[in-house]
């Protein structure tokens, strides 16, 4: 009996021994234990502490910096490591001299920046370059973005955000990919590529952020900054994906957010970040706050003062403190009182020196601050040329009546009106890093060069769409009364074949802070609209804007509808690509367009409820409006070509899947049109009856495919068993047996339709 006893013991230790087994040390490591073992627990604190420069901010100044230490003492006595908004070689090179030669262990300092959509090349907002469903593009412009921002001294962008968002109240869907979790994985993934390439310590590649862990974007009612009340199922399976598959890329860094989410704080949750990030999904990087969100936390009711942020923002597994002063006046205090484990504070340390040592900065931490670099790398034709490139396949053609597009050769009077027509400012967008003010190719401009000498031009501005200075982070005030313009505008029209009429938004209409109650055509704009139609219908309406727009009235009566985003530098010339055909539009909606703002938030992948559909509409005891359909304006995955695809009925290899099985569907599309096209072939599948209710539809699978004009090409997705299941709201992943739907089409409301099996 002893026997068994001392045996089983000893199986007992040799399992544990193999499981407790260390990964084994590499250089990386050594170097970094190493280091980590020199230095005291003020200087550990000093490397979780972020600081903007003072010269430019993105968010409010926080309080309690009077009679502090000067910025400058703060960098010598090492008690920063890490600054914002510090930019340029020249300025980062002094910033970090000053670490290095000054504090006791000459550890560099990592400069981060919102580059958020190109730091002097500005690309399309981001929401616009989701729209392209070519993942190759956003790589394109983030490994420009990149490349712009090292050679300025940048190591670190605070992007891509990966919210899912589904709200157009809310400002900052410019941000992101749209409202499906598989798009919005899809381009985390690639943005990440696109920012970091293949080694961190290239000096062209600069560490990525997924932003904001978690669930921003569902504020409540739109409204920045809200609380979020979502469920956990809603979380694991609409929320979650991305930031997962930008870890899967390997990003460097995460950035939380600055809401609750029933009532906890993202960014003192460890559920998010240690236990999810850091364990389960084996999270090397770390994980920054959003700015203050850690002293925001005593505005939330969540903790008592500055001392308590920083416990449980330290606790909840938030490394680096950006902007709240938590970390640097209270961690030592905590470990001191016993109430904070040292252990936590050296992780925190331990993950932010990983980044540096992979960004080469303990090689040279000057490696970014190279003014010949900044001289030529920056605005180049090359990055431009780029940017209008992205530009022109993000734009998404959404009505084309009387085939006004693509602009006929016979025409030969054009009017250029409206707000936006020539502003050279909104196409650059919100998040701009270092784009200059008034510097982007205004639609004026861009159709002008397209059509030289040989078509008259007559430009009239119509009205202004907003009165007053119109910079960040200023409330804009909309222009409700002077109608002074249309007379000429009016005129314009009247002595023109084709109206090209520029409306929209201001560039700093929507992004942070900028939620709205009221989406559709602010201002003037659409009485412009009515006052041009009353002389000339032939309007195409070219839309410039950061996020989805109820106007309904508008897509009635206007015959053609280009949505251009804002997008970007070379927007003017790339929005004339399109319009004169030089380019078949391949633009596909990243996000439901509303009717009416009272249908928000409004989705694609919606429940069904339990009383899905009126018999006809304005019924009631259904889940409907009486006052308007349940349907968008427009739905995502829309958007036309100056040519015509049709499909045939889909093909499945099998109809019934066993364990670990694998299926094919393919399906023929064929271009019906004159000319050659690019079209977004989309794959849906809905999961008729499970455990927790499956959306109506969810987007598996989708391809952009080129077909010459006449041509039919087999499109052939693979899905495996594996894809095909959720998580439930534990976080457990699960594919259930039952009955599916699998739609294909081009669209997310026009699709072949058929049926499989999971056994
Ligand atoms: C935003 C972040 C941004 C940070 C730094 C915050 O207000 O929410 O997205 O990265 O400021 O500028």
């Amino acid at each position: 009996m002893r026997k068994i006893g001392i045996f089983i013991m000893l199986i007992i230790l040799i399992l544990s021994a193999c499981t407790n087994q260390q990964k084994p040390m590499n250089e990386e490591d050594r170097f970094i234990e190493d280091l980590l073992s020199q230095m005291t627990l003020a200087e550990k604190v000093g490397q979780l502490n972020q600081y903007t420069s003072r010269w430019e901010m993105t968010g409010p100044a926080p309080k309690g910096d009077e009679g502090a230490q000067s910025q400058l003492e703060q960098l010598k006595s090492g008690m920063v490591g890490s600054m914002l908004n510090v930019n340029g070689a020249e300025a980062t090179r002094k910033a970090q001299q000053t670490v290095v030669e000054n504090t006791r262990l000459g550890i560099p300092l990592i400069f981060g920046y919102d580059v958020i959509h190109g730091y002097k090349t500005m690309f399309p907002i981001p929401l616009a370059e989701a729209a392209s469903w070519n993942p190759e593009l956003a790589y394109l412009s983030s490994k420009i973005a990149a490349k712009e921002a090292a050679a300025s001294g940048i190591h670190w962008t605070f992007s891509p955000m990966v919210d899912v968002g589904r709200d157009a109240r809310w400002g900052r869907v410019m941000e992101g990919a749209g409202e499906d979790p598989y798009l919005g994985s899809v381009f985390a993934r690639a943005r990440v590529e696109g920012f970091q390439g293949d080694d961190l310590s290239d000096e062209l590649s600069i560490a990525a952020c997924a932003k904001h862990f978690a669930a921003y974007a569902f504020s409540e009612s739109g409204r920045d900054y809200n609380s979020v009340e979502i469920g956990d199922e809603t979380l694991q399976n609409i929320v979650l994906p991305p930031f997962k598959a930008a870890s899967d890329a390997g990003v460097a860094t995460f950035m939380n957010a600055f809401n609750t989410i029933q009532g906890m704080p993202a960014t003192a949750s460890s559920y998010l970040q240690r236990d999810l990030l850091k364990k389960q999904w084996a999270f090397e990087g770390f994980v920054v706050s959003d700015w203050n969100s850690i002293g925001e936390m005593i505005p939330h009711g969540a903790a008592a003062d500055l001392k308590e942020s920083a416990y449980r923002a330290i606790e909840g597994g938030s490394d680096m403190d950006m902007e709240a002063r938590a970390y640097i006046n209270h961690l030592e205090e905590l470990v001191a009182e016993g109430k904070v484990d040292e252990a936590k504070i050296t992780d925190a340390a331990r993950r932010i020196l990983r980044i540096k040592y992979r960004l080469g900065l303990f090689d040279d931490p000057y490696k970014y601050c190279n003014v010949e670099n900044e001289k030529s790398m920056l605005y180049t034709a090359e990055h431009r040329d780029a940017a209008r490139k992205v530009a022109r396949e993000s734009m998404v053609l959404l009505k084309n009546e009387k085939q006004l597009l693509p602009i006929a050769s016979s025409v030969k009077s054009i009017a250029v009106i409206g707000p936006l027509a020539n502003d050279k400012d909104s196409p650059i967008g919100n998040w701009r890093a270092q784009g200059e003010y008034d510097s982007a190719v205004s639609l004026l401009e861009g159709i002008q060069a397209a059509v030289g000498k040989s078509v008259t031009i007559n430009y009239a501005e119509g009205c202004k769409l907003s009165i007053g200075k119109r910079t960040f982070p200023d409330k804009m005030t909309y222009n409700e009364s002077d109608r002074s313009g249309f007379a000429k505008a009016i005129q314009a029209a009247k002595k023109s074949e084709l109206v090209l009429l520029a409306i929209g938004e201001d560039c700093f209409q929507s992004g942070e802070g900028r939620s709205q109650t009221d989406i559709g055509l602010k201002g003037l704009q659409m009485e412009l609209f009515n006052a041009i139609y009353k002389v000339n219908k032939n309007i195409v309406v070219v839309l410039m804007n950061g996020r989805p727009l109820a106007i309904p009235e508008l897509v009635d009566k206007a015959p053609a509808i280009l949505e251009a985003w804002h997008a970007g530098s070379e927007a003017g010339y790339a929005i004339a690509d399109v319009l004169m055909g030089h380019y078949n539009p391949s633009g596909k909606l990243p996000m439901s367009f509303p009717r009416t703002v009272g249908q928000c938030p409004i989705y694609y992948n919606y429940k069904n409820t339990g009383r899905p559909q009126a018999e006809a509409p304005g019924q009631v005891l259904w889940s409907c409006f009486t006052d308007a359909p349940n349907t968008p304006l427009f739905p995502f995955g829309f958007g036309l070509s100056y040519t015509s695809f049709e499909y045939s009925d889909i093909v499945l290899d099998k109809t019934v899947m066993d364990e670990n099985g694998t299926l094919t569907a393919s399906i023929k599309v064929s271009n019906t049109g004159q000319l050659d096209g690019e079209e977004v072939v989309q794959l849906y599948i809905q999961d008729m009856a499970a455990t927790y209710t499956r959306p109506v539809k969810e987007l598996k699978g989708f391809e952009k495919v080129l077909i010459k004009a006449g041509e039919t090409k087999v499109v052939t997705f693979a899905l495996s068993k594996k894809e095909l299941g959720y998580f439930y709201p534990c976080g457990k992943y699960v594919v259930e047996a039952g009955q599916f739907n699998l739609f294909v089409g081009g669209n997310s409301v026009e699709l072949q339709q058929t049926q499989f099996v999971i056994q």
